[in-house]
């Protein structure tokens, strides 16, 4: 097409178009990524089958929460949103593999105790702390767990029975901060009885593995990446959350589940990276 003998679709204008579609995506993916995918929780639901898992556990019900990360994002409206679609659930057991916070624990620990409080299963709510936990005061957020009921598996397991089955639940301290110990934690569990490992990173599978130990471990802490845009950028992922960011992996005879975590770090954006609620039925 032609006005006054000049082609409309000069290099000028093709430029200009360009920029225009450019800009117009940018904004487009920045109010999506800042308004919309951090409200859309997805709730994936997994069914595992493990060879050595007593009759009893089958159909046991697990809900994984991680990275609450309290903050001027995560309010306490969303969190008790989040807490009603976890009771909604029915779990048989609540895990929460930490990070509740993310610099800060004294304002927002008391409201996050309460709303953590309302969490309902029927064997109770066990967690971990994270990397964030420890730089924002381990105290404030020991207390908090404390006076909400849930439990934390601090280098620590707890023993779930059903008749004569058991289950055990473990957990290990950050090992970003330096305070697992795994070998201390497989001396205290009993030889005999599945072993699910709760452990905030999830790089640290691969010394759960070699333990030989554990059937399982949750971990979250990679927040899936957060903002993680196909061929143009590479996922902002954390140290020991590198190698495992997402999802299920089969770490010789342990799976690994590394679940994207609820809130955010550093920019209040989450792209292709859906905030989750996770939710294991064994068999
Ligand atoms: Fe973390």
């Amino acid at each position: 097409m032609t006005t006054n003998g000049k082609s409309r679709w000069n290099p000028r204008s093709i430029t200009t178009y360009a920029a225009l579609g450019t800009a117009i995506l940018g904004l487009g993916g920045y109010i999506y990524a800042r308004q919309i995918e951090p409200n859309r929780v997805d709730i994936n639901h997994y069914s595992l089958k493990f060879a050595n898992l007593a009759p009893e556990f089958k159909g046991y019900r697990l809900v994984q929460i991680s990275d609450i990360h309290a903050d001027g994002w995560m309010t306490r409206n969303r969190v008790a949103d989040i807490i009603k679609i976890v009771n909604s659930l029915n779990p048989d057991l609540i895990a929460i593999t930490g990070d509740f916070v993310t610099y800060e624990s004294t304002s927002h620990m008391d409201w996050l105790a309460v709303e953590l409080g309302k969490l309902k299963a029927q064997d109770g709510v066990f967690a971990v702390l994270g990397n964030h936990d420890h730089w924002s005061g381990a105290d404030q957020v020991r207390k908090g767990l404390k006076d909400g009921g849930v439990i934390e598996l601090q280098n620590s397991y707890h023993t779930l029975t059903r008749g004569e089955a058991v289950l055990h639940i473990a957990g290990i301290d950050s090992h970003y901060i330096g305070m697992a110990r795994i070998d201390t934690l497989v001396e205290k569990i009993p030889d005999k009885g599945f072993a699910i490992l709760l452990a905030h990173e999830p790089d640290f599978a691969d010394l759960a593995a070699a333990t030989g130990r554990f059937e399982l471990q949750l971990s979250g802490h990679s927040h899936g990446g957060q903002i993680h845009i196909p061929i143009l950028a590479k996922p902002f992922l954390p140290y020991y959350g590198k190698k495992y960011p997402r999802g299920m992996y089969q770490i010789n005879g342990m799976k690994l589940y590394t679940n994207r975590g609820l809130g955010m770090i550093h920019l209040p954006l989450r792209f292709n990276a859906r905030p989750e609620i996770a939710v294991f039925t064994l068999e």
